[in-house]
């Protein structure tokens, strides 16, 4: 990159979705393939940033030069991500973390006798509200998968986590969301400001996304 702008910078970004053991062989999941955070983590090391990339179950090749963490659960996330946020400036979150998971993991894999089956399911940790509660000189950008009231939902979860910037994207437009090469998003700011971005490759995202980082960083020295 011919601005290393985030030379100095360590940022910590999480990327594909968590998985939650149902028993030894099962688990809740989701679509995310990590492509959007692994975009991230790539352009962020071009920039001169020392990347930490936490990483839910992906089978991405990891760009060189990047720390990378892997884990499965949001619990193992979340623990991950505790671990390193003091020591880093900026956290972009990207991953899709499971909000609940099974109450117990069967120690045996389950039988299939009954003609239905119940899972109880307990609430998870939110990673990112524990950081904004926490952030002290960080950065904080959240991302919202929504499926409808895009922006009034990610603004909710702007405000709730105390977030310097969340990146909208609606899942059910056609090129958006999970594990696709492209993305349509919407950057939605602190002061209210929306800006909508057109259909791109999630390299093309990452890049403006960390504009908008390397300006804030700006603005606030
Ligand atoms: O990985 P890809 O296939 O490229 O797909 C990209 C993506 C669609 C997964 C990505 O662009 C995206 O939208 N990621 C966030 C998905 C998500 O879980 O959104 P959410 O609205 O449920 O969560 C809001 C924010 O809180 C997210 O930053 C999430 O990481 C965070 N969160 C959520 C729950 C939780 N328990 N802890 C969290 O930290």
């Amino acid at each position: 990159h011919p601005r290393r702008e985030l030379a100095g910078k360590r940022l910590l970004v999480t990327a594909a979705g968590t998985r939650e053991p149902i028993d030894p062989v099962r688990y809740l999941g989701n679509r995310s393939s990590g492509k959007m955070g692994y975009a991230l983590a790539q352009a962020a090391a071009a920039r001169g940033a020392e990347v930490i990339l936490i990483s839910g179950p992906s089978g991405l090749p990891v760009p060189p030069g990047i720390t990378i963490k892997r884990v499965e659960t949001a619990a193992e996330m979340h623990n991950a991500v505790l671990a390193d946020f003091d020591a880093v400036d900026i956290v972009i979150k990207a991953a899709a973390v499971a909000d609940y998971r099974p109450e117990l993991a069967a120690e045996q894999k389950i039988k299939k006798t009954g003609d239905t089956l119940t899972l109880s399911l307990v609430k998870n940790p939110d990673i990112l509200y524990d950081l904004g509660q926490r952030k002290k000189r960080q950065l904080l950008i959240g991302f919202a998968a929504e499926t409808e009231g895009l922006i009034e939902h990610a603004q909710e979860k702007l405000r709730k986590k105390n977030l310097d910037m969340i990146v909208a994207n609606d899942v059910t437009l056609p090129g958006a969301g999970f594990n696709l090469d492209t993305n349509i998003v919407k950057l939605v700011h602190r002061n209210g400001m929306v800006e909508a971005l057109p259909l791109q490759s999630k390299q093309q995202v990452a890049e403006i996304i960390l504009d908008k980082i390397c300006a804030m960083l700006t603005n606030s020295t």
